[in-house]
């Protein structure tokens, strides 16, 4: 049982892998008291600070200071000013909600969100609230999972009232924290710098972070961690929150007056507002809260596990990955029938076994990325001529797969599609529209849009014997307006436009399982739990160079797991950094994830081909730790001159380590490095070291290390971990 209400204290309990999760009813309102280590079913009622007079704040009918109590769903203008997750203007105009307790369920299964991705679950608590005056109401949906240390959680809104209600916001929870003096993580970025990590302190007063880009975006993911006061890599209690949307999203972390610290968050409030009419529903995203006391290497690996388990594909979440070759960094636009002959030629028979053909294949004149966008009906007749038939054919006699990239969510100006449909385009009359990669989007909130769409990218998929999809989007939104929807309702569009997307996904994505789908956003700036749902594997970023991808992989897998990162072996020296690195170390730290090559492999000679075969088996050889494994991270390359990557397999039988020296020091240096997550009890055998040594050993004091000297920097050493 994971969810239990005890009567006698109003508390409910939802117990997770190693996590509870508690609240209880104070005068109808839910309470927060815990979210911590799993422990009984104690009364936690001795905990209830909240509630303690300050000279200003007015009470409440719950007879009570609403601004201090830890809450499930802060309300609006019942005398608590934190941030509140519900702002709603009621029929008569006025903004004030006062939700309570109706009643509750517990379901035997999670039900979906509808038109949005979410995690699978079983047992979940509906806690049903209303506001008595209004009749608005809140259902709050919780569920616990026994494998991973995650609550996820979300809010649907009814309009209970006899007349129009307006969302001004509709955040997917709050939650309250004991106490303050947390720090908060960040992942920020931007193109090709994907993802880094930035940890600042909480103060009174709020700290958020957003998007309002129609993107989750590579500036900040939608993801927030919460550090107690000593808390690091690998010790410490620490919180999660990960949004599973797309979107423009916020989330917050106030320091508030009464000394306690209130996480809220959602779709973001910004130019949003949506209209209910009465009886209407409004579902929002779901999110992730985890909950580690060891660090934030624990808080990853429980959304791991969870991310694994419950949210992405399961037809492949576990499954060995299409080993593709990607032609992107090879050619770019530039390339002919002969041209992709010839580097399927140099791959086969390495184990690369899917070949993608990459932008510049459809319109009549893709030559750059000024032209053609969206004209998927025409296979650009220079470049391949007689279509995809020759280059499928070829690409089936070496005995790969053929897998295309597509941009489906956009349109040109030079283009047969804009000229046909100029009304797809989401534009503003009269207003010269930005143009972002020389393209516009399209109006996903409409359905004969997202109707064009799905029967277009079906049909060439259908047509061609395709077996793999990368879906990129390279563009943010702006003059975000929709034709045809009414001037007061214009501000849905955000939102309309995410519910557009997951449509489009659904009836491409989940149409054609046969399909593996990669996403990608200009490299990795939509790379979110709600895209990872319906795209196993995520293109991290168009930065290939291995020394960066050390820091973007790095901080990806704070939420993450290594099987959604893509990663590539490119070019050296790389197209973007210009700076030379070894094949084994490019290899290495590609290994670290869905791996792949992305490069011209029609002049690989027959030892390049061989030393690629030999990669591609040992890649092999370790997949299911990839796949599956428990991830440490024992080196940060944005703190240190070294990166580590340990992964363990989950019954601790076997692991892999991966080291990474960015520069080399003078005089040669040994490397300590303290293991974690072996079985103390068990020796293990360390391959290439030829040791052997207890769990315990290895944990407690470590192996050395050598890179030698001559390797000079960018070098990756590998050991292998097998139980004896
Ligand atoms: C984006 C992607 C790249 C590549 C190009 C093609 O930048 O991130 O991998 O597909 O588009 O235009």
């Amino acid at each position: 049982m994971s969810v239990t209400y005890c009567a006698d204290t109003q508390t409910f309990y939802l117990d997770g892998k190693d996590v509870t999760y508690a609240f209880c009813l104070t005068a109808g309102y839910p309470e927060h008291l815990y979210f911590g280590k799993k422990i009984p079913h104690d009364s936690l009622l001795h905990m209830r600070t909240g509630g303690a007079a300050e000279g200003t704040i007015p009470f409440g009918s719950t007879g009570r200071n609403m601004h201090t109590i830890p809450s499930e769903l802060t309300n609006y203008g019942r005398g608590d000013y934190r941030e509140p997750a519900i702002l709603v203007e009621n029929p008569s105009g006025d903004r004030i909600s006062e939700l309570l307790y109706e009643g509750h369920e517990i379901l035997s299964e999670k039900p979906k969100i509808s038109g949005m991705p979410s995690m699978d679950g079983g047992e979940t608590l509906v806690l049903r609230l209303k506001d008595k005056l209004t009749g608005f109401q809140a259902d709050l949906y919780y569920t616990a999972y026994d494998d991973s240390n995650v609550i996820a959680r979300r809010a649907v809104y009814r309009n209970g009232t006899n007349g129009k209600a307006i969302l001004r916001r509709a955040y997917s929870f709050s939650m309250g924290l004991p106490g303050n003096g947390y720090r908060m993580l960040s992942l920020h970025g931007a193109w090709c710098r994907e993802r880094r990590m930035e940890i600042i302190p909480l103060h009174h007063g709020v700290v958020s972070i957003d998007s309002k880009r129609l993107s989750s975006s590579a500036a900040l993911n939608p993801f927030m961690g919460i550090l107690s006061e000593h808390a690091d890599e690998n010790q410490g209690e620490v919180y999660g929150v990960s949004l599973v949307y797309s979107s423009s999203y916020v989330l917050k972390a106030e320091g508030t007056s009464g000394g306690d610290t209130l996480l809220t968050g959602g779709i973001n409030d910004f130019d949003f507002h949506w209209d209910l009419a009465p009886g209407e529903e409004f579902e929002t995203p779901e999110v992730v809260l985890a909950f580690s006391d060891c660090g934030l290497g624990g808080m990853s690996r429980a959304f791991h596990d969870a991310y694994r388990n419950h949210l992405i594909n399961k037809q492949y979440v576990k499954k060995p990955r299409p080993l593709v070759l990607n032609n992107w960094e090879g050619t770019h636009f530039n390339f002919t029938l002969d041209k992709l002959k010839a580097i399927i030629d140099g791959a086969a028979g390495t184990g690369i076994d899917t070949f993608v053909l990459d932008d510049g294949w459809f319109g009549y004149s893709r030559d750059n990325e000024k032209s053609s966008m969206g004209d998927w009906h025409i296979v650009n007749p220079q470049k391949l001529p007689g279509g995809f038939a020759p280059l499928v054919e070829h690409i089936h006699s070496k005995g790969m797969k053929f897998g295309l990239w597509f941009e489906p969510e956009m349109i040109g100006p030079n283009s047969d599609l804009l000229k046909n449909h100029p009304d797809y385009a989401i534009t503003i009359d009269g207003r010269e529209p930005c143009l972002g990669r020389c393209q516009m989007m399209m109006d996903l909130t409409r359905k004969d849009v997202r109707d064009y769409i799905v029967e277009t990218v079906n049909r060439v998929i259908r047509e061609n014997n395709i077996s793999y999809v990368k879906w990129d989007f390279n563009r943010n939104a702006t003059e975000t307006y929709s034709r045809g929807r009414a001037p007061e309702r214009q501000a849905e569009f955000a939102h309309r436009y995410a519910l557009g997307l997951y449509d489009l996904c659904e009836r491409i994505v989940e149409a054609n399982p046969q399909v593996f789908f990669e996403g990608c956003s200009a490299g990795g700036a939509r790379f979110d739990p709600a895209m990872l749902h319906y795209f196993s594997q995520i293109w991290t970023s168009d930065n290939t160079d291995a020394d960066d991808r050390t820091c973007i992989q790095y901080g990806t897998s704070m939420v993450y797991p290594l099987s959604a990162m893509s990663c590539h072996v490119s070019h050296s020296p790389n197209i973007t950094t210009k700076r030379p690195i070894s094949y084994k170390t490019r290899s290495d730290i590609a290994h670290l994830g869905a791996t792949g090559y992305e490069l011209d492999a029609s002049d690989w000679t027959d030892e390049d081909r061989a030393r690629t075969a030999e990669e591609i088996k040992e890649y092999k050889s370790c997949q299911d730790l990839i796949l599956e494994g428990d991830l440490y991270r024992l080196d940060n390359p944005m703190t240190s001159n070294y990166f580590s990557f340990l992964v363990v397999a989950k019954d601790q039988s076997r692991a892999i380590l991966t080291t990474y020296r960015r520069q080399l020091q003078a005089g040669g240096e040994p490397k300590r490095i303290r293991l974690l997550g072996l079985d103390p009890q068990k020796n293990y055998r360390v391959r290439e070291l030829d040791l052997v040594a207890s769990g315990s050993t290895l944990m407690n004091v470590g192996l050395v290390t050598r890179f030698p000297s001559p390797l000079g920097d960018y070098q990756t050493l590998k050991f292998h971990l097998d139980v004896e």
